[in-house]
């Protein structure tokens, strides 16, 4: 019975899809590519394998009161051994990319100072061979958040300048070895998350920030935020220009950076409002993208910051001038901003200086900007939409990837297997969200990719496994996948739009 009705439900959100989108074929080509993606941290466990060093993440989450259910990645979702059954159920969806990314302990355990580990480089071989044996091509991230403990513990890792040259050498390490068959790079995933959270409120690692915010490393909340973005943002450069200097031409790929966005919509039609929605997006995506771009940060937080914001030398803005070739934007909810320059605003994020001067808020006359999932995310596929249009404008419409996309829920231990699969409300999700990004492309963004985050259900950082994002469910005490509707759904999704394409 239950069998029946979500194969009804599916063949109704097919029929529904494909009236929707009846004009998407001209607006995609060909090699669009259809992923899903991953971390290594969240995915891959074998924490100790095979020479893997430890890093950052392994530390932190085994500290005790970091992560909510008290769990870790030591096994996670055991990608490490189980990559060949997980290109299996990416095949079955028939995708033509998959997003993960390299730990860079496992290549480099001691960070730069030693030896290359070659049983990790070979666990990326065995990886990328037989994702392309199945036509599926690696879209590789070089940090997702992990990085070798020994950095943190030698010299605290991005807040150091010497984070730039060692993270180019373990870069230029992935371009020499995987670079003949990898044709995605990005350097970072995320750095406008992982800075704020690792050094102004330390709910990540490295757990830095200033009291009285709790339970963290003593930090300096106000200078380290600046300090470590503007060391990741070199190194992104340090990378790209040993990528375009000595392999792009021969590799012939592409390199880029993910960054997150939220959409900040005015809380009213005040021009202070509308004002401040703008600087919520410089303090948070322009903050990464206009120095790479641009090579400045964007005007806004130079007038809030002015001299507490790092300069870029005359050196360092020839490196930047290399670029990137395109952005990876990762969307999942927006938020209302309300102007704190104009007007007071006691408690909230985004509201100090250093955060940009906005109050970041769910909600507007107590009601939501859009449907709460029960994570507590607002559903606003228009957001999608606006997100990509800002990046179009202001970057003149660099290629883009959706980088990431996908719906978290809460777990309930208590569901039944058919309920956990039963997942009707992220195939609406996936749908709505997909259609806000068609109608970017048809509105003629360059965009060319989307990934859904995730295959699996797997690690949340410091949500442990209380969140699951998957298509496919997993049973943590077995680690067995099963397909849920989202999972039929999205390959069908694929299926039309490939052929159309
Ligand atoms: C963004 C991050 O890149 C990923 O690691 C995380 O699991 C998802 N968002 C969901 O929160």
């Amino acid at each position: 019975m239950m069998m029946r009705r979500r194969v009804l439900l599916l063949l109704l959100l097919l029929v529904a899809q494909i009236s929707s989108n009846d004009d998407v074929a001209i607006a995609i080509s060909t090699d669009f590519l259809f992923g899903t993606a991953s971390s290594s941290y969240q995915y891959e466990g074998a924490y100790l394998s095979d020479g893997k060093g430890l890093n950052n993440w392994d530390v932190f989450s085994h500290t005790p009161g970091k992560i909510i259910d008290a769990s870790n990645g030591d096994i996670a979702v055991d990608h490490y051994h189980r990559y060949l059954e997980d290109i299996e159920l990416m095949d079955a969806l028939n995708v033509n990319s998959y997003r993960f990314s390299i730990s860079w302990a496992r290549i480099l355990p001691k960070g730069r100072f030693g030896e290359v580990n070659l049983a990790g480089i070979n666990f990326y071989n065995r990886l990328i061979d037989a994702l392309l044996l199945k036509g599926i091509q690696p879209f590789v991230t070089l940090t997702h958040f992990d990085i070798p403990q020994e950095l943190e513990d030698g010299y605290e890792g991005w807040l150091s300048p010497q984070s730039q040259e060692d993270f180019a050498y373990y870069a230029e390490v992935c371009f020499k070895r995987f670079g003949d068959r990898v044709k995605y790079w990005t350097t970072f995933n995320e750095p406008n998350i992982q800075v704020p959270f690792g050094y102004r409120k330390g709910l990540i690692p490295p757990g830095r920030c200033s009291k009285p915010f709790g339970d963290c490393i003593e930090g300096d909340s106000e200078s380290e935020p600046f300090i470590a973005a503007h060391n990741i943002i070199l190194s992104h450069a340090a990378a790209v220009d040993i990528y375009r200097t000595k392999y792009q031409r021969e590799q012939k790929g592409i390199i880029g950076i993910v960054i997150q966005s939220l959409w900040y919509e005015p809380i009213s039609n005040s021009t202070a409002d509308k004002m401040a929605s703008e600087r919520a997006l410089s303090f948070n995506l322009n903050w990464f993208l206009d120095p790479i771009i641009f090579g400045k940060y964007p005007s806004e937080m130079q007038e809030i910051l002015g001299s507490s914001l790092p300069k870029f030398s005359s050196i360092e803005k020839v490196k930047l001038q290399k670029g990137l070739d395109f952005i990876g934007i990762n969307y999942y909810f927006a938020s209302y901003a309300k102007d704190c320059i104009f007007s007071t605003c006691k408690s909230g994020e985004g509201i100090t200086k250093t955060e940009g001067l906005y109050l970041r808020t769910r909600e507007k006359n107590g009601v939501p900007i859009g449907e709460l999932t029960s994570i507590g995310w607002p559903i606003y596929p228009q957001g999608m939409e606006k997100v990509i249009r800002h990046v179009k404008e202001r970057y003149k419409n660099i290629p883009m990837f959706i980088t990431e996309n996908g719906y978290g829920e809460t777990d309930n231990p208590n569901a039944t297997l058919e309920e956990h699969t039963n997942d009707v409300e992220r195939v609406q999700y996936m749908e709505d969200h997909s259609n806000a990004m068609f109608s970017a492309i048809r509105e003629g963004a360059d965009v060319r990719g989307y990934f859904a985050w995730s295959l699996l259900d797997n690690f949340e950082w410091i949500y442990g496994y209380t969140r699951r994002f998957g298509l496919y469910y997993v049973d943590y005490s077995t680690l067995k996948r099963t397909p849920k509707l989202s999972a039929s759904w999205y390959k069908q999704f694929i299926t039309k739009h490939k052929t159309e394409a």
